[in-house]
């Protein structure tokens, strides 16, 4: 029996930064840094930091609102809700059925997923399969984080990379032979400590010791990290323009995960793609994690930098340590 899989697109997008602005001498007061140190190393300029007693929740909100209003979609045509995410609101009840009450989307599915950096583009293809499928319609798939609650800033390996921020996307039904026509998703769990929080989990539940040793903070192998970044940015990119019988020489944009300028940089040299049709937006915002491709994305298409017709590649990767890709056509 042969299945008639419908194609599926990107239908509008969204995005939100807090407005809270640190730039790398505020963190040289924080920390042993410098502002010549984050730039040369990883090309971080600022970071933006959520207000105390704003959540993840708040943020995806607002960059879900948006995202609806691109896409001409209403709450009620909302089918399912996808929050990827490393920094939720709590433990439980999950971050996407906070989001889908504060839209007004009561009834649809919603649900959290956690695969640190490439959650975005692991929502993108969980939502391609329900629409391809006819299941459902019109789905909401945000990025979003608030990782200075998890950063340590004391420890200046980590703290002065990430921000925090939220994108989402609609996606729904397109004319055959445009959206997403490729994906790969995939991860090396055998590599998952080098990029951990250890505590408030059921392995180390919190106690007051936990909190004293600040096991409640991200830590990370940087070079570890490093190294996985720059041999799977090119190659999980590759793999999806030759699926979707593209060459090199078709690609008009690349929409990369910001972790590091060397990393995007490599990525673009392997791609063949000079730089000014790579996004980069790490220079004001540092690594968002799971929000930093749906703004970076968000920000390329209203800037107009992504046109009809245009052919893009998202690729990023992350704690896990997991990475995704896929190629769109718009
Ligand atoms: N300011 C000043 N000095 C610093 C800082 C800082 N902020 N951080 C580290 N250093 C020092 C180190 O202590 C070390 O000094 P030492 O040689 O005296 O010990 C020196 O700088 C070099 O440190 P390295 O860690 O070797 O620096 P490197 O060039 O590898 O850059 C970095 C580190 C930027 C973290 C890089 O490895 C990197 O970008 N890794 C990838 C991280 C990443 O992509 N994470 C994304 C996943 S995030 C997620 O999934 C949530």
């Amino acid at each position: 029996m042969s299945i008639n899989l419908r194609s599926v697109g990107i239908l509008g997008t969204g995005s939100y930064v807090p407005e809270n602005k640190v730039t790398n001498f505020d963190m040289e007061k924080i920390v042993d840094t410098s502002d010549e140190w984050i730039r040369t190393r990883t090309g971080i300029g600022a970071r933006h930091f959520a207000a105390e007693g704003e959540a993840t929740s708040d943020l995806a909100t607002k960059a879900a609102l948006k995202a609806m209003e691109a896409a001409g979609v209403t709450a009620d045509e909302i089918d399912m809700v996808i929050v990827g995410t490393c920094t939720p609101d709590m433990l439980l009840p999950a971050t996407a059925c906070l989001v889908q009450s504060n839209i007004g989307a009561v009834g649809s599915a919603a649900f959290d997923i956690e695969t640190a950096c490439s959650s975005f583009i692991y929502g993108l293809e969980i939502a391609r399969n329900f629409i391809a499928t006819g299941t459902y319609n019109k789905v909401l798939v945000i990025g979003a984080e608030k990782l200075s609650s998890i950063l340590n800033f004391e420890d200046r390996k980590t703290c002065v990379l990430f921000g925090d921020g939220a994108g989402a996307a609609i996606l729904g039904p397109v004319e055959d032979g445009k959206g997403i026509l490729s994906s790969e998703l995939g991860a090396d769990g055998s590599k998952g400590m080098v990029l951990k929080v250890d505590a408030g989990g059921s392995r180390m539940p919190a106690t007051e010791q936990t909190v004293a040793d600040k096991l409640h903070y991200l830590s990370m192998d940087g070079s570890e990290v490093f190294k996985f970044a720059v041999r799977i940015m090119g190659s999980a990119s590759q793999r999806v323009i030759e699926e979707a019988g593209l060459t090199l020489d078709d690609i008009d944009y690349l929409v990369p995960h910001q972790a590091n300028m060397r990393i995007i940089s490599s990525a673009a040299k392997k791609l063949k793609l000079p730089l000014d049709r790579v996004h980069v937006n790490l220079t004001e915002y540092g690594n968002m994690s799971a929000a930093s491709v749906p703004v970076a994305l968000d920000e390329a298409i209203r800037a107009g930098k992504i046109k009809e017709g245009d052919k893009t590649v998202l690729v990023g990767f992350g704690g896990g340590l997991t990475w995704g890709a896929c190629a769109i056509q718009w």
